[in-house]
């Protein structure tokens, strides 16, 4: 049975074109990139080109950007930098109900030590109000941390909007945009923040890289201390094959990007109408329109997601549930919950992210499985036979 991948957003293979890229890297330029001898020179040089890409694709310069070991690094240092370099300045941060873990858990281990963190909620669509991030400013105000694109609904948020807000105000912006780089436009100018972090295992880079752009006059304070490499902002020697790899990766998304967004549109709106149309009681979460054009996220009712999961599995289709990080987890989604979806609701929900390998008979299959799946498992469901019931008296 030929396997069919959706779980794009989990992360995404890595190219054959990035493999090759970083091969040579991995076997004969294996220099250290802060020797002086030709071996380390030729190593550093591949590192300032793929640092040139990575800026050219956000609009970046190629000073502000610094190489990470990937999203989860680059939100730490973010948040965590900015705490600790404003001490003097303010201590309270804005972020929103929506983030992932990566942020999330930062404000709670900056909270504990006594930062103060306004998280805002969000509409029943999964969006921010740009005016109650104008709200919660203060004058102790230090930081504003918005997700770009969320990783479990896919809805779009107003960075630009937010980034105006922030700007006026003069608080450092900070935004997650893990899940779009590389798959929409992104240019920091024109969304207004001071630091974003990307991550390249989910554009076809490999895994354990990443970069936090950070604009110019932006201070933060380092998380990795000891040797000067990413000029003294992130000790540590870089990983040459990985960098190589994420330069790449950029470098592919960015030739085929305006194609992309509208090959998975396309395939999204089909796999959205075809599972609401032969589905009862199903909806999707998250905005309509402004959404990840691979992202896929909807709760059917009176069953429980992992057990779709499993039988989709058993089909040869690979989903998920949320987050990667969460799946281990039987929590139903923060993120469906902060937007007001009732808990037996978000326990039902399903996630599915297309990528470059997703074709229209991986989606009319999905389709064709995806009803009797449930049919199935509402048959052996209390829930549904309840509902049933009320609905028959
Ligand atoms: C929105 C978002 N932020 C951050 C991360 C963490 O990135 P990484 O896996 O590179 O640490 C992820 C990964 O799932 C993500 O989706």
């Amino acid at each position: 049975m030929k396997r069919i991948y959706l779980d794009y957003a989990a992360t995404t293979p890595t190219r054959s074109e990035v493999v090759k890229a970083m091969m040579p890297y991995i076997t004969d330029v294996f220099g250290n990139p802060s020797g002086i001898c030709s071996y380390g020179q030729e190593a550093k040089r591949t590192i300032e080109e793929a640092r040139i890409k990575v800026a050219d694709l956000i609009g970046a310069q190629n000073e502000e950007i610094v190489f990470t070991s990937g999203g989860t690094e680059a939100n730490n240092f973010a948040l965590t930098g900015v705490a600790y370099a404003s001490e003097s300045k303010g201590n309270h941060i804005i972020t929103t109900s929506i983030e992932h873990h990566s942020v999330m858990e930062v404000c709670k281990f900056l909270g504990r030590r006594g930062l103060e963190v306004t998280c805002l909620s969000v509409d029943k669509y999964g969006m921010v109000n740009p005016d109650d991030v104008k709200s919660a400013i203060t004058d102790k105000t230090i930081l504003i941390s918005v997700i770009h694109a969320n990783n479990e609904m896919g809805a779009v948020e107003p960075i630009v909007e937010i980034g105006q807000i922030a700007k006026e105000a003069g608080v450092c912006f900070h935004t997650d945009a893990v899940q779009t780089v590389g798959h929409i436009p992104v240019d920091v100018n024109e969304l207004k923040v001071d630091l974003l972090s990307m991550s390249a295992h989910k554009l076809y880079g490999p895994k354990g890289i990443g970069a936090l752009y950070i604009r110019k006059g932006t201070r933060l304070l380092a998380l990795m201390h000891g040797g000067k490499q990413e000029r003294g902002r992130r000790a540590g020697t870089e990983n040459v094959a990985a960098i190589v790899g994420l330069g790449r990766a950029v470098e592919l998304a960015r030739e085929e990007m305006s194609e992309e967004v509208q090959r998975l549109t396309y395939l999204r709106d089909k796999l959205i109408q075809g599972l609401l149309g032969r589905i009862d009681h199903t909806c999707l979460n998250g905005h309509s329109q402004k959404r990840m054009p691979n992202n896929v996220n909807i709760s059917i009712n009176f069953i429980e997601g992992e057990s779709m999961l499993l039988n989709l599995d058993l089909n040869g289709i690979c989903a998920s549930t949320g987050s990667a990080c969460s799946s281990a987890s039987l929590e139903p989604s923060h993120v469906l919950l902060a937007m007001g979806t009732p808990p037996e609701q978000a326990h039902g929900s399903l996630r599915l992210t297309l990528g470059k390998w997703t074709t229209q008979d991986e989606i009319e299959r999905v389709l064709d499985v995806l009803p009797p799946i449930v049919a199935k498992l509402r048959a052996m469901s209390p829930l549904f036979k309840g509902q049933k019931m009320q609905k028959e008296n």
